[in-house]
């Protein structure tokens, strides 16, 4: 009940409107909505909690009042204004899946089968909690690190991506680009669709990676590798999770095709997304990092590339021909880990090539504290570099804290492309790295190395 005798809480009593007033804060649990008898008698009504003060009467608002709470803008409709609007990688995907065919959006997005091993690999990520230390001085955060032997500003890099160029057409050149302005590194595919020549030319202050898909055909790997030595790529990373191709069962409903093909469904799709094939076409027609152009199905091409014959003494040879930094990707247990340290790998990627290959794989995250013991028990120096499933700088984070010396972006780089080319990967990193910052200064961190496991505990299910 109310207590009587203040005429503003009789007002109340009688006018619903003004009753409403009364809920301080909609969504605050601790706010009381209904005013609460106090038992105070005529106390005056701003002493009591929840009642309006007599001071706060309702009155007709004047232009001085409003003027400054009136920003309207002029609406602006750039690419950049538009990719401001993506707050968060997911952000980006939304724009990228609204200005993109079906068929390239779905090469990208899906994985392999019934998807399970990406799902997983993103839910680890989120199956975690941080333990942030309080009362550090985090004024300054440093994402600097030390990667196979050289500075990155950012413990992120490019993981290699095949025909970059079907999804946006600025393809390898943005991602190279973007990369070598944020100071991290590139990694071209072997499957790229820009030459490793031309990558090199477009971004010469960067620090480019190959990726290499090795072949039992010894002469046409080695003009590759001399290839990519020459262009200044200072790491081979080769992939050894493709002995055949994943099922990647969208692009097999999609009908998906290298370039794809004008049927009546994708010219029906080219209605919704007229930028997107105006780039196309409008561009050099795509070729291949190490091909020469090819039309067929992603799967022939895939099949035609990898090389189910391979074994440990091609990595060997690989060793000894190779002079740079040699990287492993597509590790996914300890003791293959251990046994291409022991072959003379520089470092391993933790990886199951983003869940497009083997459905039900290891997850790299899970696998990442078991991999650290055992190279540490070794006395390896190996650098261990963790990709699948990354969606947020946390996600990174939560890699290095458990163990990891840097991280691979494929779709979340991609996205960025698709939602907007060399800008949207731009975009894709800027947020990366705002993530990044954020979460080591909420967890009271402000250098990489300062990065422990005791910083992350993982939830049981
Ligand atoms: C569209 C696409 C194409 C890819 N092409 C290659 C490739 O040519 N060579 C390779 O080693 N990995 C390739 N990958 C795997 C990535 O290098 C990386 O392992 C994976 O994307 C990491 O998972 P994430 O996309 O969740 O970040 C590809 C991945 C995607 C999404």
């Amino acid at each position: 009940m109310q207590p009587r005798g203040d005429p503003d809480i009789q007002e109340h009593e009688t006018c619903p409107e003004a009753a409403m007033t009364q809920t301080i804060e909609p969504g605050n649990p601790e706010a009381p909505t209904q005013p609460e008898d106090t038992g105070t008698g005529s106390r005056p009504a701003a002493a009591i909690p929840g009642i309006i003060p007599a001071a706060l009467k309702r009155r007709v608002p004047k232009y001085s009042d409003l003027a400054p709470l009136m920003q309207f803008k002029k609406p602006e409709f750039s690419r950049a204004a538009r990719l401001r609007q993506a707050s968060t990688i997911w952000d980006l995907r939304d724009m990228a899946k609204r200005r993109t065919p079906q068929a390239p959006f779905d090469y990208t997005d899906g994985a392999a089968e019934a998807e399970i091993t990406l799902r997983r690999a993103r839910q680890a990520f989120l199956d975690i909690e941080f333990r942030p230390g309080i009362l550090r001085d985090v004024s300054r955060v440093d994402l600097g690190t030390q990667i196979l032997g050289k500075p990155s500003r950012l413990p992120v890099g490019i993981a290699p991506t095949g025909f970059t160029r079907m999804m946006q057409s600025e393809g390898e050149y943005a991602g190279s680009q973007a990369a070598a302005a944020a100071g991290i590194p590139y990694t071209l595919s072997t499957m790229g669709t820009a030459s490793i020549e031309d990558v090199a030319a477009a971004a010469p202050d960067g620090r480019n990676w190959f990726q290499l898909y090795l072949w039992t055909d010894r002469d046409r790997s080695l003009e590759l590798i001399e290839r990519a030595a020459r262009a200044g790529n200072d790491t081979l990373m080769v992939t050894v999770d493709t002995a055949v191709a994943g099922a990647r069962l969208r692009d097999v409903r999609n009908g998906m095709t290298i370039p794809p093909a004008l049927t009546l469904k994708t010219v029906l799709d080219a209605s919704y997304r007229p930028a997107w094939w105006f780039n196309f076409l409008t561009h050099e027609p795509l070729t291949f990092a190490s091909l020469s152009r090819y039309t067929g199905t992603v799967a022939d091409l895939i099949n035609s590339m990898f090389d189910p014959t391979l074994t440990f003494e091609d990595l060997d040879w690989l060793r000894d021909t190779w002079k740079g930094k040699l990287v492993v990707k597509g590790i996914q247990t300890v003791e293959d880990a251990r046994k291409v340290v022991d072959h003379g790998a520089d470092g391993v990627v933790l990886s199951n090539h983003g869940g497009r290959q083997l459905d039900r794989a290891p997850i790299p995250f899970h696998l990442l504290p078991e991999v650290s013991a055992a190279l540490k028990a070794d006395n390896s120096d190996a650098a261990i570099i963790l990709d699948t499933g990354i969606m947020s700088g946390a996600d990174i984070i939560a890699a290095l804290a458990l163990g990891a010396d840097f991280t691979l972006i494929g779709r979340a780089y991609l996205y960025g492309l698709m939602a907007g080319g060399r800008a949207g990967v731009d975009r894709a990193i800027e947020i990366l790295e705002k993530d990044m910052l954020r979460t080591m200064a909420l967890l009271g961190v402000s250098r990489i190395s300062e990065l422990t496991p005791d910083h992350v505990r993982l939830l049981k299910k």
